[in-house]
């Protein structure tokens, strides 16, 4: 029996997951996303190639695997219908090698509109959410509201659908939202309906699974499984920085929940990190640089959203932050992605501990205010050269290998791939 393996973000999400989990697809008979849902973008790139996908998991590239989208991911039927299209422009057939949960709840036009009316009775102390929905679709699933991908098929649909419709229209009412009028990209809400109830049709072409049965009788069979996390640790919902997170559980326990596995059924656990640190959206980011070496990051990084187009805030990495995120996940091996952004930083900083109140820690309080946490930064020197198309660990720079090494030494897991550009080929495997 193999147990599933699992790739996701150690820190606020972006950390490079669709890419990695593309080129280790070729090792796994099926790719299955766990939770999350249009909020993610994860960009594949490849053969001149770029490819953001949103809900659909990063293995569809790959003919011969299965691509499943887990009972814990969360679907827009509409953007749904434009990631396929998108797909099929490039010769992709999704309806082959895609399954979707019964089980996978729905986001509702309807919960876009409350997303926004919430974010906009927040003020100032808005989240910074992607707007998608997201918030307000995995409240209904907890109040056991939801509607599901399988009651698509159900000859009542359409009725309870303007049911919980309605029931958020009152919310919006009560909010004073002007919910006819507002613009849901560049739809009405109308508009937006109209389109999303017709991509019904298209659902039900694609093969609507028990999946939580097929992936334990994958594991049975001796499948090789990898679960695809979308977000990151500190946007989790229970340990990210609360309230400023997500709405799932983007930790690995969360695969068990997003997939229905048994906690013994997880194999190695592979932890992605950005060789330096980016956050969209509000909420605390201790080491965010506000001036010319975070703009330096943001342009050598491009960092701005895949599916929000916002600029990232950057900063460098996180050392406490890191390590908390691996103790939450049982991360087994680390991989290090845009190591190439740092090519031309004559010193790049690490934080180890921050000052808090006056006194130096090496974790994350709960009290989690901006501002509250002063992080106190090691200086490592840079490499100052390009290394993108270095092709094996022990070209790269002393230097470079030394800031890796350097970072592999505190947090005590081994870093096994390292990602120096967002093309599938610009990867290095490490051996021990
Ligand atoms: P995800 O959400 O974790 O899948 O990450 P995103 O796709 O949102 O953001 C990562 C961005 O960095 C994408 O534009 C990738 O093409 C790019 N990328 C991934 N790995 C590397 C890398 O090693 N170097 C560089 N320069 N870019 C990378
Ligand atoms: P991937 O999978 C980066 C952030 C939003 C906001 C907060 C809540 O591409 O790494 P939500 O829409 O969930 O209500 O937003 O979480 N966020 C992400 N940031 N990458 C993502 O996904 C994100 N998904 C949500 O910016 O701060
Ligand atoms: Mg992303």
């Amino acid at each position: 029996m193999k147990k599933v393996d699992v790739l996701l973000g150690l820190q606020w999400g972006d950390e490079g997951k669709g890419k990695i989990v593309d080129v280790l697809t070729p090792n796994y008979d099926i790719i299955a996303r766990f939770q999350g849902g249009p909020n993610a973008g994860h960009t594949l790139e490849f053969n001149g190639i770029k490819h953001v996908l949103h809900t659909i998991p990063s293995g569809i590239f790959h003919e011969k695997t299965i691509n499943i989208i887990g009972n814990g991911v969360l679907i827009d039927l509409l953007i749904f219908q434009r990631e396929i299209d998108k797909l099929q422009e490039r010769n992709i057939d999704a309806t082959k090698n895609l399954k979707i949960s019964k089980k996978a709840h729905l986001i509702l036009p309807s919960h876009r509109l409350l997303d926004s009316a919430y974010e906009n009775a927040k003020g100032k102390s808005k989240i910074g959410s992607t707007l998608k929905g997201i918030g307000p679709a995995y409240t209904d699933r907890t109040a056991r509201n939801g509607l599901r991908i399988g009651d698509l098929l159900r000859p009542d649909f359409i009725q309870k659908y303007t049911q919980l419709k309605n029931q958020h229209i009152e919310i919006l009412k009560f909010h004073q939202f002007d919910y006819e009028n507002h613009q849901i990209e560049n739809m009405t809400f109308a508009e937006y309906e109209t389109k999303w109830l017709s991509v019904i049709e298209t659902l039900k072409k694609f093969d609507l699974i028990d999946s939580e049965y097929y992936i334990n009788q994958a594991i049975k069979d001796n499948k090789s499984i990898l679960a695809e996390g979308a977000q990151g640790s500190m946007l989790d919902v229970d340990f990210g920085s609360y309230p400023f997170v997500t709405s799932s559980s983007t930790i690995t326990a969360g695969v068990c929940i997003g997939l229905g596995i048994s906690p013994d059924k997880i194999g190695k656990v592979i932890g992605i990190f950005k060789a330096y640190c980016t956050r969209v959206g509000s909420g605390p980011f201790p080491t965010e640089q506000i001036n010319s070496d975070g703009e330096k990051l943001r342009a050598e990084g491009r960092e701005f959203g895949s599916t929000t187009g916002r600029p990232r805030r950057c900063g460098w990495l996180d050392l406490p932050a890191l390590q908390y995120a691996i103790m939450l996940n049982g991360v087994t091996e680390l991989v290090v992605t845009k190591i190439d952004v740092l090519n031309s930083f004559e010193i790049i900083k690490t934080c180890q501990q921050y000052n808090y109140n006056g006194t130096l820690i090496d974790y994350l309080p709960f009290e989690n205010e901006e501002n509250l946490l002063q992080p106190l930064y090691e200086q490592i020197k840079g490499w100052n050269g390009n290394i993108n198309h270095i092709s094996t660990y022990n070209q790269f720079p002393e230097n470079m290998r030394n800031y890796i090494e350097y970072v592999e030494n505190i947090v005590k897991v081994p870093i096994t791939i390292i990602s120096n550009g967002p093309d599938r080929i610009q990867t290095i495997f490490r051996s021990f």
